[in-house]
């Protein structure tokens, strides 16, 4: 786990065992943060893109060790081509505008999701800042972009399939750390905890089978005001939840 470099009052008396390793964000509610301004959606967008820096430092400084934001779903395409155009260039200007802070910090930067749909030149963008980062042992950093939960699971299920068809896996063996191992997050832990914006009470379609046993953490702020006392504040109560993952309380074990 890399090493804090600061522990902000907001996390003080908060034991670092307690803090979460991964978090995942739902960045929703750009568009009604556009909205309440009276500003076009894109301009939630502009704002919201603005923000994925603050809190991606924070998480670095903090010693997270990876930080997963949802930034464009395979249902995204589904919005008009203008504001996917925008959301595109947005990433674009994002892995090359950032580059030297990834690098400052020793952030490993990465993608999950398809590749198919995305411009090409955005694509060649993006995997240069990958390749450039994937010497970095700080926070790791994933976009996922063109990514969707049941998708993902289905077109692990194919390779194994394919697999086992060509004899290279017996049907028998297969294991949930077998299917994890197809997924897109491979080698990756899963998310501790999970942050959504904006209120919404879903999971739409975000790393289902990853986030089994998150704990959840919805705020009613929108995406462009989240900020890093917000992160704290999820982590703290974060600290305070009890995870059992199916099992009983700690102190009535073995009564
Ligand atoms: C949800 O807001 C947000 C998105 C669909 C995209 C998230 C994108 C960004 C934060 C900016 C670009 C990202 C990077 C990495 C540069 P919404 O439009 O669904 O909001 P609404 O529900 O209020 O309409």
């Amino acid at each position: 786990m890399p090493e804090p470099s600061y522990i902000p009052e907001t996390l003080a008396g908060v034991p670092r065992s307690a803090w979460p390793g991964h978090i995942a964000i739902i960045m929703d509610g750009n568009g009604r943060w556009a909205e309440a301004c009276g500003l076009p959606r894109i301009e939630g967008h502009r704002e919201g893109a603005v923000n994925v820096p603050r809190i991606t430092q924070e998480a670095s400084r903090l010693g997270l060790v990876q930080l997963t934001l949802f930034a464009f779903s395979s249902e995204n395409w589904r919005r008009p081509p203008h504001e996917i155009a925008f959301l595109m260039e947005l990433y674009r200007e994002y892995v090359v505008r950032e580059r030297p802070t990834i690098m400052d910090n020793r952030i490993r930067f990465t993608t999950i999701g398809r590749r198919d749909g995305i411009p090409a030149h955005v694509l060649a963008e993006a995997d240069r800042t990958t390749e450039m980062s994937a010497g970095n042992r700080g926070t790791v950093l994933c976009l996922a972009v063109n990514y969707g939960s049941r998708r993902e699971i289905a077109d692990a299920a194919r390779r194994l399939a394919e697999r086992a068809a060509r004899g290279e896996i017996d049907p028998a063996a297969i294991t949930e750390a077998t299917l994890a191992s197809h997924l897109d997050t491979a080698g990756m832990p899963d998310p501790d905890l999970l942050i959504r914006t904006a209120g919404e009470m879903r999971l739409s379609n975000f790393l289902l089978w990853q986030l089994s046993y998150a704990e959840l953490w919805v705020t009613e702020k929108r995406w462009p005001d989240f900020r890093e006392a917000d992160l704290h504040q999820a982590m703290r109560d974060f600290a305070g939840r009890e995870r059992r993952f199916g099992g009983l309380p700690a102190e009535s074990e073995g009564a």
